[in-house]
């Protein structure tokens, strides 16, 4: 049996393509506007790399790595996420800061497929380095926002909370290990061994069991130092003062083990809270431990794939402009150069058409036009030639008028929006 597409991956057809794309254009249109510019890294990176960023009490390290060694040995990993790499090249590249950069392109997990959950997942993300204020964690917000009313994702919802630093984390340690002492056999067997590892995994736990034992247990924002602290309230003060929907949701702690201070994820109803729709956070210590400066940064990710979901849930989808494409057809060879000759000049004209050089007969073109869902056809005929015009057929109505050569361009410029 011939291979076949690979379990939690998919195929974009071009029927989904159009609804991507403007997902994609919308992105990079509205980052653009607060500063951010592309940053392009390698799908493929060493292992290593990941180990000490995302972290190795991280499930995505731990469970979910795709790794291999290449024929020199070296132990390289699909990105399962892209911060890592980011901060890496902006270290090698030696950028100076403060910098504001996205980035688009494909991240691999190996999770157990279900909804919303894949192997392959593409990836809309921002990354501020080298900005301290509260601020920018807000302003990360403001603009995920922006970009989910640009694309008419009106459902959607913020959750916020504040998990400290390396200064304030040790005493809540302390206090939640004390909290689940004896209790240790209602957590699940991952999250016994989490308690041992990094406790605040614990939160991440999607097990009703480990969910009804972090309900009532203590909670990491409840032991913030002054400046966590402060840095929080302010944050919260510049949201309270937009118009933007959030919750504190005081048990997201974001399953990434470089997050400091701020973390924060975005919800889509349709989809339901289990399946966030992006998330990111503020990581002061990441740039340093990858031997790079000690500089502050905040960041978030968005899904792809989810967002389009949470789009096709919404069925509001009626501002997506109409692709009114157009197949020119014609009927024998000597039709053949004008045809061609007449695609290139639409095309002068940013008019996008088709032109199959396979000689077909004219109802058999008629056909191929249908089935691609091609909404005007234009006939260069033999006839048609002859009196100077071309045929131009409404695949929809069905009617056919002839019009003048001359005319074509402003004609189609009219029914084509362009
Ligand atoms: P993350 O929450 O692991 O964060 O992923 C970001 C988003 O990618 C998620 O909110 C979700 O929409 C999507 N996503 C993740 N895993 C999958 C999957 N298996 N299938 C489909 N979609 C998925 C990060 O990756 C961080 N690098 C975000 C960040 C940037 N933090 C700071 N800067």
């Amino acid at each position: 049996m011939f291979p076949k597409r690979l379990k939690g991956m998919l195929d974009i057809l071009p029927r989904e393509s159009e609804l991507i794309n403007f997902i994609i254009t919308n992105f990079e249109k509205i980052v653009k506007l607060y500063g951010f510019s592309l940053i392009r890294t390698p799908i493929l990176e060493h292992a290593e790399l990941f180990y000490r960023s995302t972290g190795l009490t991280s499930d995505i390290v731990n469970k979910e790595m795709y790794t291999f060694y290449d024929k020199k040995e070296r132990l390289l990993a699909l990105r399962p996420e892209g911060t890592p790499g980011v901060i890496r090249a902006i270290i090698e590249g030696q950028l100076s800061l403060p910098q504001r950069v996205y980035y688009l392109g494909p991240m691999f997990r190996y999770e157990r497929p279900q909804k919303g959950r894949l192997r392959e997942h593409y990836q809309l993300g921002l990354e501020i380095v080298g900005e301290k204020s509260p601020y920018s964690d807000f302003e990360l917000i403001k603009i995920g926002n922006h970009f989910f009313s640009e694309i008419n994702l009106t459902d959607t919802l913020t959750l916020v909370n504040s998990i400290g630093c390396e200064k304030c984390r040790p005493k809540f340690r302390e206090v939640f290990l004390t909290y689940l002492k004896d209790k240790e056999n209602l957590l699940c067997l991952d999250c016994q061994e989490r308690k041992e590892k990094n406790p605040l995994r614990i939160f991440d736990c999607k097990q009703e069991k480990c969910q009804r034992m972090i309900k009532e247990s203590p909670k990491v924002k409840d032991f913030l130092c002054a400046d966590c602290q402060n840095h929080f309230n302010k944050f919260l003060s510049y949201l309270e003062n937009s118009n933007i929907k959030y919750k504190i949701d005081e048990n997201l702690v974001r399953g990434l083990d470089y997050y400091t201070k701020t973390t924060f994820e975005f919800i889509s109803e349709s989809l339901g809270e289990k399946i966030s729709i992006g998330g990111g956070g503020r990581y002061d210590n990441l740039m340093k431990e990858l031997g790079g400066r000690d500089a502050p940064c905040v960041g978030f990710a968005l899904g792809l794939e989810r967002i389009y979901y949470a789009l096709r849930e919404n069925k509001n989808l009626n501002y997506l402009k109409e692709n009114r494409k157009l197949m020119i057809i014609y009927d024998c060879e000597e039709s053949f150069s004008e045809a061609e000759n007449l695609a290139d000049l639409l095309r002068k004209e940013n008019i996008p058409c088709y032109l199959n050089p396979d000689l077909e007969n004219l109802k058999r073109q008629l056909k191929i036009a249908d089935k691609l869902d091609i909404k005007y056809v234009i006939i260069v005929g033999e006839k048609e030639r002859e009196k100077g015009v071309y045929l131009l057929r409404d695949m929809i109505s069905g009617e056919q008028i002839e019009i003048k050569k001359d005319e074509i361009i402003n004609k189609l410029k009219k029914i084509t929006n362009v």
